[in-house]
């Protein structure tokens, strides 16, 4: 997914907003799981969004998103974000965030998602990293709901 930073998605310094960059983070993940599951997602959760280095007003904001792993109802979307100079096409990364998406069906209830094969070494390696996000992803969430 592609974007243009336009001034009025950013701050005085003229460098994006982060809460601009984290909604197009939210979308192309969503496209993302959609694409894969078919079907309607939401998202649970967004975690690990580091914002490593500004983008500029008139540069072209490349969002790339992967389904890394599948789990029941659940998948982890991977997003990489980088800021490309529209004029020497000179990229660096500027965030990279992990999304999960439940599928529901048209009644609101959750759904298996189609199981995920990993490939390429890339694809094998996010695979694997993804159980280990989704183990402290889950012992947060078990943190968070015992101090309720
Ligand atoms: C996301 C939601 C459907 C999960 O419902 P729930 O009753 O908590 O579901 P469960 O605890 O049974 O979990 C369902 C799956 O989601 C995963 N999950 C739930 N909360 C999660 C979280 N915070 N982070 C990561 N995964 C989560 C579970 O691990 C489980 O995965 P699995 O089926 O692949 O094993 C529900 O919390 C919800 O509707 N939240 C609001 C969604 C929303 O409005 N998003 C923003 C706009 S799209």
């Amino acid at each position: 997914m592609t974007e243009i930073v336009l001034p009025s998605y950013a701050n005085a310094l003229g460098t994006v907003f982060g809460g601009q960059v984290a909604a197009w983070i939210d979308i192309a993940a969503g496209v993302a799981a959609m694409r894969h599951a078919r079907n309607i997602v939401v998202t649970a959760s967004m975690d690990d969004l580091h914002f490593v280095a500004p983008a500029h007003v008139g540069e072209i904001v490349v969002l790339q998103a992967h389904v890394n792993r599948v789990f029941t109802t659940s998948m982890e979307v991977g997003v990489r974000v980088e800021a490309e100079n529209p004029l020497t096409g000179e990229r660096r990364h500027t965030a990279t965030a992990y999304l999960t998406f439940v599928a529901l069906d048209a009644a609101g209830q959750r759904i298996a998602v189609p199981p995920l094969l990993p490939e390429s070494e890339a694809e094998r390696r996010r695979y694997q990293q993804a159980e280990q996000r989704r183990i402290w992803r889950l012992e947060r969430r078990q943190m968070r709901d015992s101090e309720e």
